[in-house]
């Protein structure tokens, strides 16, 4: 293993560094003085790593000395993640296949990277030395959960109901809750270290080539798609807020379990109007009052973070910053 002592303690890997929230943490890892291991699954594909060379790049001159290392993973593959892992004291285990339609495969597209993914990221920081890992799940670990009293907020004890998604072929909320479970199962088993977070609809300045999956949502809504994503929402979160409670998690000692991590709890449609109001020239649709029925709304739904002292960005900054990044990337005009 390489490395050692205060300087070992600064190095930590990102799995899935490439994507949309894992860029960000990246970014802000460098930030912080953090020498950062992020993974990509192509090496030579420069949307995977021209925008993770150009982070490190931007911190130069503050912070200077090449502390960006990209490797090459594959979640099944594990020693591929060991060599990614080796010398780390901490790993955020973002990556995770995040596909929601044209699902065809569920347990090779979705299922066995999730959770044998998960496993393998787990041994391989155990057998590494790692000292703590924080493992990104998300809402979909939380819901759908029709059966959760109707008279309850919902926090981080309720889990999504396996059955009801596999009766509606709700794969990414399985692979996310199958996922997460198989974690607490192997922390308890091994002793490692974990703490969890489960962002909500993750929104913000976009930094890969691409647009994700929740991004995605908000440009459907601006072109006038009226869907309600029922098994899929219980409010937005900007992008940098979910690298700061990543880092948060991983930095407080005390910090352990689950992390509900939402600026509120909200539907759907709350987020519908308030876009509709901010953005009235965009054909925004008008949506039931309750598109997520059941979800107690709750200001403070993300206390656990909010007490280890994250201030979550308003609905509004959360909005304006998606859009600004939206039309400068030409998603949007
Ligand atoms: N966005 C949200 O609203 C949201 C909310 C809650 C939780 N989450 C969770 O946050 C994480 C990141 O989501 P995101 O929105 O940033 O999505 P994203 O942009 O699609 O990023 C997913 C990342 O996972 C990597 N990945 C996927 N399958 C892999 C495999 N088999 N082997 C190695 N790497 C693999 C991808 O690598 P490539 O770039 O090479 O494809 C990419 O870096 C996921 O765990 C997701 O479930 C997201």
């Amino acid at each position: 293993m390489s490395g050692g002592g205060e300087e070992k303690k600064k190095i930590v890997c990102v799995t899935g560094g490439s994507g949309f929230i894992g860029s960000w943490l990246v970014r802000v890892l460098l930030y912080r003085g953090y020498t950062v291991h992020a993974t990509v699954q192509n090496l030579n594909d420069e949307k995977e790593t021209k925008h993770l060379l150009a982070l490190e790049e931007e911190q130069e001159e503050s912070k200077p000395g090449h502390r960006l290392r990209i490797f090459e993973i594959d979640l099944l593959n594990y020693d591929s993640l060991i060599a990614a892992i080796d010398g780390s004291s901490g790993v955020f285990h973002v990556a995770s296949p995040c596909i929601v339609d044209r699902v065809h495969d569920p347990e090779k597209q979705l299922l066995q990277p999730a959770i044998q993914g998960t496993l393998n990221v787990l041994k391989a920081a155990k057998e590494s030395g790692v000292k703590r890992v924080v493992v990104t799940s998300s809402i979909s670990a939380l819901t759908p959960s029709p059966d959760w009293p109707a008279d309850v907020v919902k926090r981080e004890d309720c889990w999504t109901d396996v059955e009801y998604c596999k009766r509606n072929e709700l794969w990414y909320p399985i692979s996310k809750t199958m996922a997460e479970k198989a974690a607490w199962e192997f922390a308890k088993d091994t002793g490692l270290d974990i703490v969890v977070i489960n962002p909500g609809t993750v929104m913000g300045p976009i930094l890969p080539p691409s647009v994700n999956a929740s991004m995605l949502m908000l440009i459907r809504l601006l072109e006038g798609c009226s869907e309600e994503y029922k098994d899929f929402y219980m409010g937005p979160v900007h992008v940098k807020d979910v690298a700061l409670a990543h880092i948060l998690l991983y930095e407080n000692s005390s910090a352990s379990g689950r992390h509900l991590c939402v600026e509120a709890i909200r539907h759907y449609s709350d987020f519908a109007a308030k876009v509709a109001e901010l953005y009235p020239e965009y054909k925004v649709p008008r949506l039931p009052k309750d598109t997520q029925p059941g979800l107690l709304r709750a200001e403070d739904g993300s206390k656990k973070l909010i007490d280890l002292g994250l201030h979550f960005t308003s609905i509004e900054e959360i909005i304006k910053d998606s859009m600004e990044s939206l039309k400068s990337r030409g998603y949007i005009s």
